[in-house]
């Protein structure tokens, strides 16, 4: 099927849908997938490494020193299925303690860097069977024929975050079937904390969290021949303590019309927003309710010393 190649990123139609429909909301909002072509995908990872985003290196701290215990968790022979897997780096801290990987399925929206990262991974791991899928993870995905062994569903990155609640339990479930009856999902999960500390992660003060937002202005104006000016919109982030998540924005810096494939206008006032993305946080007893929901059960939780971030451990037993 073209939509489950390894070259073929989704489809300007559902580019084109998402948009339009989602610029013609009260509160106008365009899904936060849209960041992910080759450019957003490096200034995810230009993210990563920002002094201000601490999910990536502690949950990678968390992946190193509880790696043992993890793979003693999740157990030997497993198929490795990453949802949203970018440059596979979490994966490699994985892959480095599990023993008898029968193979690992990495998925992802953004075509170009999925086949950089697999290019890598397999120069690396020349004994590793990789069956890349770039699709979007919210529609159902077969796993490639000619894979084996036990599914276990890693996802890490806090994407699940990205999700509302109720998404995320109707993920969750979907993880349950493929990995029923013996296997399990490792989840990386962000933690609630301090409002400073979680707004400054979403924007840092080089401004690249600021550029990647923008990412999907650059994307409506390649692909949509959208007639906008990216630096016409502002970044911000806020936490919603209530909610329990960041919410991330585009503030149109005037009134302006933007016009859309040529045949969709929308009037965005001045201080009007464009939502791009959720990031939920949840503590631990929380994320234990929504997996519960998903008929799956946390059997274990690793945390940093600090408990920003945890890595968790979901049986469908
Ligand atoms: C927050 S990044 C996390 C990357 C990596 N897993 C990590 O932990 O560093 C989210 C990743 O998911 C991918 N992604 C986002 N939405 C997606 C969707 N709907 N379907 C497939 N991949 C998606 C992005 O391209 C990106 O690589």
């Amino acid at each position: 099927m073209p939509s489950q190649s390894i070259h073929s990123d989704p489809s300007t139609e559902a580019f084109l849908h998402d948009v339009v429909s989602g610029l013609q909301r009260e509160q106008k909002e365009i899904p936060s997938k849209y960041f992910y072509d080759k450019r957003g995908s490096e200034l995810f990872d230009q993210i990563c490494e920002l002094p201000e985003y601490y999910p990536t290196r502690t949950e990678m701290e968390i992946m190193r020193d509880s790696g043992v215990d993890i793979a003693d968790k999740v157990g030997a022979g497993r198929l490795v299925v990453e949802y949203g897997s970018g440059s596979s780096l979490k994966t490699r801290i994985l892959l480095d303690h599990l023993e008898e990987t029968a193979g690992y399925v990495p998925i992802d929206i953004s075509g170009e860097h999925l086949e950089d990262s697999v290019a890598a991974l397999r120069q690396e791991y020349p004994g590793l069977k990789v069956h890349p899928i770039c699709a979007d993870y919210t529609s159902d995905i077969d796993l490639p024929s000619d894979a084996e062994g036990t599914p276990l569903v890693f996802f890490p990155g806090s994407t699940i975050g990205n999700f509302t609640p109720d998404q995320a339990v109707d993920f969750l479930k979907r993880s349950a079937e493929l990995v029923r009856p013996a296997g399990g999902a490792l989840v990386g999960v962000d933690l609630k904390k301090d409002r400073d500390r979680l707004e400054q992660a979403y924007d840092d003060s080089e401004g690249v969290t600021a550029e990647f937002n923008r990412n999907v202005l650059h994307r409506m104006k390649k692909e949509l021949d959208a007639d906008l000016e990216t630096d016409a919109f502002e970044h911000r982030a806020v936490y919603d303590e209530v909610r329990g998540r960041i919410e991330m924005h585009l503030v149109s810096l005037s009134d302006q019309d933007v016009c859309v494939a040529g045949e969709h206008t929308f009037r965005i006032e001045e201080g009007e927003t464009i939502r791009t993305e959720y990031s939920y946080k949840y503590n631990v007893e929380e994320f234990a309710k929504l997996a519960n929901a998903a008929d799956l059960n946390v059997e274990d939780v690793w945390t940093d010393a600090n408990q920003l971030f945890s890595v968790q451990y979901l049986s469908a037993a």
